[in-house]
């Protein structure tokens, strides 16, 4: 009898709502690897005709699956429900950008016929976060399973249940047997996964771990490893017009405490003028007073939910605290609404002139505030970090927004809207600690499928005319 080693938990209630055991990754990488050649060698209609009845299913089980996606993160409905959409969204722009990126072309150089085609890499690694356990996997697995690879996914230890309702929809479209297997487990099992007979591995998660993958993978150049993940994010606050306040204000708290701040695009740093910043703090305060906080389920609807878990909890209260010792000025404290529980509040600290503060992801409903002189200190603000995911401003002209467009080093660079919601049919990479320029999203394409050149002619045609004896 096998004893269950994993659980997950409601967050906000504390029961378990999954139990399981530790998965066989070899065994799932040999089934994986059993499947493969059918499936790559499949039409690409037939994969299609899959990947489009995925989607239906999606649709159809739309409710019980955002449903569980909230009761496993604890996010409320209104936004579980979007994440869905996004998973069944996923599958035309995913056809799309194969087509026009990964897709087959003929032309001709030189009078000789040229053609290029791809080839999947094999059985491909998914691991992915918790934040989005469905939308974030499924952005690498659609794309990957339209290229022809077969596909061994470790979910979050901290969203299991996610992953299961996944592969159900996978199993009820007829996803041959084999093409996509889940193993359930932590870092360890990710770790043996990474290190196992696997062509290549899409990561979607925090730095730290990325960084571990990238040494691990120091020794295998031929496969393909691509890395999301986390970010330090600047929002810079500059020239707003005072009647747009509360629109600037509305930005600031969507861009840092959107699912409890738990997304890697969160704004965690605000950079403003110093002496001007008083009434967009206020108006950032107001609202902040007035954001609900609360389970997926409440009526009326919460802002934002607790964050994941009570270790998440006591990580982030551990970084408020080592923050408010280095003389942070707490505008809004990080507190706990429930001792047992993972409710957090939304918090904003003044670290302005504060030095030694740690180059880290807050990864909570967390916002530094930084007051900066000018607008050459704003950039350089906005830059100190080794991450290069999300960079936002708000407010100036189309001119300034030229030149902190080009100033800034972030893969994701929007203006005077939130520096979170990145659109599907875009490119979503970061540079630096946030990724390894294998950018997901539209380009996911890109890396699920590699390009063969081919000079081609019907019969042979050859001859030499320079170089040779008569
Ligand atoms: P995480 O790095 O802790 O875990 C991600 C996955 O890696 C999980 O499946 C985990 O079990 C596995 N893992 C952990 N240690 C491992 C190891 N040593 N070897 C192999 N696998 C291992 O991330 P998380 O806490 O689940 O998610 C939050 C993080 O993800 C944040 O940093 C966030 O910014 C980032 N994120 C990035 C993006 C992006 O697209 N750039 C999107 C969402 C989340
Ligand atoms: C995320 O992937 O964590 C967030 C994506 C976004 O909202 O921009």
């Amino acid at each position: 009898m096998s004893h269950i080693e994993l659980v997950s938990i409601d967050p906000c209630t504390g029961e378990a709502i999954w139990t399981g055991t530790p998965g066989n990754v070899a065994a799932a990488i040999a089934a994986a690897r059993a499947a493969l050649p059918g499936w790559a060698l499949a039409s690409l209609d037939d994969r299609i005709a899959v990947v489009r009845a995925f989607k239906a299913v999606v649709t159809d089980r739309a409710d019980a699956f955002a449903r569980l996606i909230a009761t496993e993160t604890g996010k409320p409905l209104w936004e579980t429900k979007t994440e869905v959409a996004s998973v069944a969204a996923k599958v035309d722009i995913s056809i799309t950008a194969q087509a026009e990126r990964a897709g087959s072309r003929t032309g001709e150089v030189a009078g000789v016929r040229q053609v290029l085609r791809h080839k999947p890499h094999g059985v491909l690694a998914v691991l992915g976060p918790y934040n989005f356990p469905a939308h974030l996997p499924n952005g690498h697995i659609v794309p990957a399973l339209l290229a022809g690879n077969s596909i061994v996914f470790k979910p979050s230890e901290l969203t299991p249940a996610v992953a299961d309702f996944m592969a159900d929809c996978w199993a009820a479209a007829g996803l041959p047997p084999g093409v996509l297997k889940i193993v359930h487990g932590g870092g360890d099992t990710g770790r043996t996964l990474a290190a196992g007979d696997i062509d290549g591995l899409l990561f979607t998660g925090s730095a730290g771990v990325g960084g571990a993958l990238a040494r691990q993978f120091a020794d295998s150049p031929g496969k393909i490893l691509a890395l999301e993940m986390g970010g330090n994010n600047p929002l810079v606050v500059w020239d707003t017009d005072p009647a747009t306040l509360d629109a600037v204000a509305a930005l600031v708290v969507q861009s840092a405490y959107l699912s409890a701040g738990q997304r890697c695009t969160c704004a965690r740093r605000l950079i403003v003028p110093d002496g001007s910043e008083g009434p967009l703090l206020d108006r950032v305060t107001a609202l902040i007073d007035r954001i609900i906080v609360g389970a997926p389920f409440d009526e009326p609807q919460p802002f934002m939910g607790p964050v994941i878990a009570n270790h998440a909890a006591d990580g982030l209260l551990a970084g408020a605290a080592l923050l408010a010792d280095k003389g942070a000025r707490v505008i809004r404290p990080l507190t706990r609404h429930r001792e047992d529980r993972p409710f957090l509040s939304p918090a904003l600290y003044d670290v302005t002139g504060l030095s030694g503060l740690p180059d880290a992801e807050l990864f909570g409903p967390f916002l530094q505030v930084i007051r900066v002189a000018d607008w050459d200190a704003a950039i350089a603000a906005a830059n100190a970090t080794q991450f290069g995911l999300s960079a936002g401003l708000i407010g100036g002209d189309a001119a300034l927004y030229d030149r902190f467009w080009a100033a800034s080093r972030a893969g994701v660079v929007n203006w005077n809207r939130p520096t979170n919601g990145a659109a599907s049919n875009a490119p979503f990479g970061g540079i630096g600690l946030s990724g390894n320029h294998r950018p997901s999203a539209y380009y996911a394409a890109d890396y699920t499928a590699w390009p063969v050149a081919s000079l081609e002619a019907d019969a042979p045609e050859g001859g030499i005319a320079t170089g040779l004896r008569a």
